[in-house]
């Protein structure tokens, strides 16, 4: 289904990241935005002013019955995703939805399965794909400069003094688990992403420090990789000493990002993030695609394989045993 611009998007949760994309589409005039829903009614009217629109709405189900729309943006904790998703797409609305896609992989298959059975677009929120130097990285690893790649990192530790970023970060039922479907999934779709790969066998660990988390706040993830190579991807929330990076270690060369700091072939290298940020080219693939009618980056489809190597890593830490992702 291809729509026309400007392409009228309705917003279901309007907090935190909503806002970061509002300001990435007020530079993308294929995209208007003209409606929002949010539990919390104050936020909701806060947010469509904000956009210059002016229907909200307290229920999302209210929103899809009574304004005209070609796509929503659903901006909610994780575990709230598919119900969204299925209604949007039985009524032939395109779908962005923030990462995670969904919390069960079930749940990411009926997604997938509806959406393309009407049609339209679902794009999943990776948007660490969409920053510059990953771009930049990526390209890299795919000349061939490294040689085959035997092994990957991605460390994501910091700081958080057992104090949730959301109010719902540390609810089960709505975060499913923060660690890994917050932050993992980032970082696993970044190795496979980065690699071009699938993960096959998969063991994880998780250890919780502090109590407040109603579930692991130490998180690691061994991984096997359709291409041969090994990958580990690990998290924390009590580090003292943060941590934000990837290496790449091929049979050639090594290549290592940090920020906009990337070094390969033992150099080290400025890549700028680009203007508007990576939250902007994100959002401008999601019009193009439903414009063009076609997939995007990051699509349900594409992005299945995280959920499957995420599904893979908490039945692994659940179980103590390694599990294939590839057979999920
Ligand atoms: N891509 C990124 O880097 C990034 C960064 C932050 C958050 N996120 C993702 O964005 C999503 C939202 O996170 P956030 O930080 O904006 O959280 P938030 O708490 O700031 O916003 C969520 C909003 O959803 C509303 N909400 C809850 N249940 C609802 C429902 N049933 N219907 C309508 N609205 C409802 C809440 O009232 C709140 O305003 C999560 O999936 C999160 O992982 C992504």
């Amino acid at each position: 289904m291809v729509a026309s611009p400007p392409i009228k998007i309705g917003f279901i949760g309007c907090g935190n990241i909503a806002n970061a994309h509002l300001q990435a589409i007020e530079r993308i005039p294929e995209i208007e935005i003209v409606a929002g829903a949010d539990i919390n009614e104050d936020r909701a009217r806060e947010f469509v002013q904000k956009a210059g629109a002016q229907a909200y709405f307290t229920d999302w189900r209210q929103m899809l019955e009574e304004v005209e729309l070609d796509a929503i943006d659903q901006c909610t904790p994780h575990t709230l995703h598919m119900e969204p998703t299925l209604a949007a797409a039985e009524r032939g609305i395109h779908v962005f939805t923030e990462k995670p896609m969904a919390t069960e992989l079930a749940e990411c298959d009926r997604m997938i399965a509806a959406c393309e059975q009407a049609g339209v677009v679902l794009m999943v929120g990776q948007v660490l794909r969409f920053y510059a130097p990953h771009i930049e990285a990526r390209r890299i690893v795919g000349s061939g400069q490294l040689g085959q790649v035997k092994n990957v990192i991605r460390r994501r530790w910091s700081y958080t003094k057992g104090v949730s970023s959301q109010p719902w970060a540390s609810d089960r039922a709505l975060a499913g688990r923060w660690l890994l479907y917050g932050l993992g999934t980032h970082a696993a779709d970044l190795i496979l992403w980065m690699t071009d790969s699938e993960a096959t066998n998969v063991f994880a660990m998780g250890r919780q420090i502090h109590p407040m988390w109603d579930d692991v706040d130490e998180l690691t993830i061994q991984m096997e990789l359709s291409n041969g190579a090994m990958a580990l991807q690990t998290h924390c929330l009590n580090c003292y000493a943060s941590a934000w990076d990837l290496a790449v270690n091929g049979t050639d060369d090594s290549l290592y990002v940090n920020g906009e700091t990337l070094i390969v072939g033992g150099e080290e290298r400025h890549v700028p993030m680009q203007e508007g940020g990576g939250m902007y080219t994100q959002m401008a693939e999601f019009a193009s695609a439903v414009l063009e009618g076609r997939e995007p980056e990051a699509s349900g489809k594409d992005v299945r394989r995280t959920y499957a190597l995420l599904e893979a890593a908490k039945l692994s830490m659940d179980e103590g045993r390694i599990v294939d992702a590839s057979q999920l």
